[in-house]
C-alpha cells in the first residue's frame, strides 16, 4: 500500500528479540538492557498472522532482525513459515554472526534468501573492544561456513566510526569481495547511544576506496530493496553499497516499515512514534480490524527522520 506521501510500503523489518549476544557501544549498554517479559513478546503465531496481514497489503519483502534474532529458540522454524505465505517473496536477516555457524543449515533449509553480517573489524582486540566481546574468531567461521551455501546473499553491514575503523574501510572491501560478498557502509546514526560517537560520511569513505582502487562510478540502476546506493570503483572485485541517512537521506524513497518484538508498529526509524498492534491481537479483533489499524499507521508514516529525534535503543527497533 502507500502512505500519505505516495511511497510505496513493500518491506518490513521484525524484531525477534531486543536482547543480544554482543554490547557494540552505539547500540547496546555493556550492563545489558532490562529484559522484557515473555508475555510481551509476541508469539510466533502473532508474528505470522500479522505477516499475512501485512503481506495481503503489498509488503513482500521481510527481513528478520533483533537485537540478535538468533538468540530467540527456533527462528528458523518462524522463517520457514513466512516462505511459505504466498506473496512473500523474500525473507532475510541481519545478524552478529556469533550463533550463525549453528543455525546456518536449518536458516537454508528454511528457503532464507540473505543474511546481513555485522563486521565492523577485522581486528580481534577492536572487535572486542567495540562489541565487548572476544567473538571476532567465531564470525569469521560463520561467514567462511556461507560459502557452503551459495543460494543464500551474503552481505557484511559495517558501520563506520571516526576512532575505530576508518583505517580499515579498504582492507574491510577486499575481506568482502574474498568471501564473495557484498560490503555496506552505514553511517551511524545518532539514534540511542549511537548519539555518543564520531561516524564518518559516505564521500570521506569513496575517497579512502578511490585511492586505493581508483575512480568511482555510481551504479544508476535499482540494486537490492534498500536504500543503499552502489559504487564501483576500478580496481575492486565487486560492489560497495552505502546507506548513508546522515549524508544523503533518502526519506522520500523510504519503503519499510518496522515491527518491534513487542509489537509495535514503527513506521519511521527516526521518531518515537508507534502503533501497538500487540493488545489489539490479543483483544481478538479480526484480521480486517487489525488490517484497518496497519493501514492507518502506515498512511500516516512521517515524512523523514529529525536525527537525533527518537530515545529509543537501537536494539529495540532493529535498525
Ligand atoms: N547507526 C547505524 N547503524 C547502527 N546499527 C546499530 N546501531 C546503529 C547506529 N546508531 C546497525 C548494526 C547492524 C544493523 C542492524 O544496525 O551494526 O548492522
Ligand atoms: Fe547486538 Fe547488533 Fe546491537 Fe551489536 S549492533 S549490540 S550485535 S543488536
Amino acid at each position: 500500500m502507500r502512505d500519505q506521501l505516495g511511497r510505496e510500503i513493500d518491506y518490513m523489518r521484525i524484531s525477534l528479540t531486543d536482547r543480544c549476544n554482543l554490547r557494540c557501544g552505539y547500540c547496546m549498554p555493556r550492563c545489558g538492557v532490562p529484559s522484557v517479559p515473555h508475555e510481551m513478546i509476541l508469539r510466533f503465531d502473532e508474528i505470522i498472522r500479522l505477516v499475512n496481514i501485512f503481506c495481503s497489503m503489498g509488503v513482500k519483502n521481510v527481513k528478520i532482525t533483533g537485537g540478535e534474532p538468533l538468540v530467540r529458540k527456533n527462528a528458523s522454524a518462524l522463517i520457514g513459515e513466512m516462505k511459505s505465505i504466498s506473496g512473500i517473496e523474500k525473507v532475510t536477516m541481519t545478524t552478529n554472526g556469533i550463533l550463525l555457524s549453528e543455525n546456518l543449515e536449518a536458516l537454508a533449509e528454511a528457503g532464507l534468501d540473505g543474511i546481513n553480517i555485522s563486521l565492523d573489524t577485522l581486528n580481534r582486540n577492536k572487535y572486542l573492544k567495540i562489541t565487548g566481546s572476544d567473538g571476532l574468531d567465531t564470525v569469521l567461521k560463520a561467514i567462511d561456513r556461507c560459502r557452503a551455501f551459495p543460494q543464500i546473499k551474503l552481505k557484511i553491514n559495517t558501520v563506520t566510526m571516526a576512532d575505530y575503523n576508518r583505517d580499515e574501510i579498504c582492507a574491510l572491501a577486499d575481506f568482502a569481495a574474498d568471501c564473495g560478498a557484498s560490503i555496506r557502509f552505514i553511517e551511524m546514526m545518532p539514534i540511542g547511544l549511537g548519539a555518543g560517537f564520531d561516524g564518518y560520511s559516505q564521500d570521506e569513505i569513496i575517497a579512502a576506496l578511490e585511492e586505493a582502487y581508483g575512480p568511482a562510478k555510481i551504479i544508476n540502476e535499482k540494486v537490492g530493496s534498500g536504500p543503499a546506493q552502489y559504487f564501483e570503483f576500478e580496481g575492486y572485485r565487486g560492489r560497495v553499497g552505502f546507506i548513508s541517512p546522515m549524508s544523503h537521506k533518502f526519506c522520500q524513497s523510504c519503503n519499510r516499515i518496522r515491527l518491534t518484538s513487542e509489537g509495535l508498529l514503527k513506521p519511521c526509524l527516526g521518531s518515537n512514534e508507534g502503533i501497538d498492534l500487540r493488545k489489539p491481537l490479543r483483544e481478538g479483533l479480526t484480521d480486517e480490524k487489525l488490517a484497518d489499524i496497519i493501514k492507518q499507521g502506515i498512511y500516516r508514516k512521517p515524512a523523514g527522520h529529525c536525527f537525533p529525534a527518537t530515545n529509543s535503543l537501537m536494539s529495540k527497533i532493529g535498525g
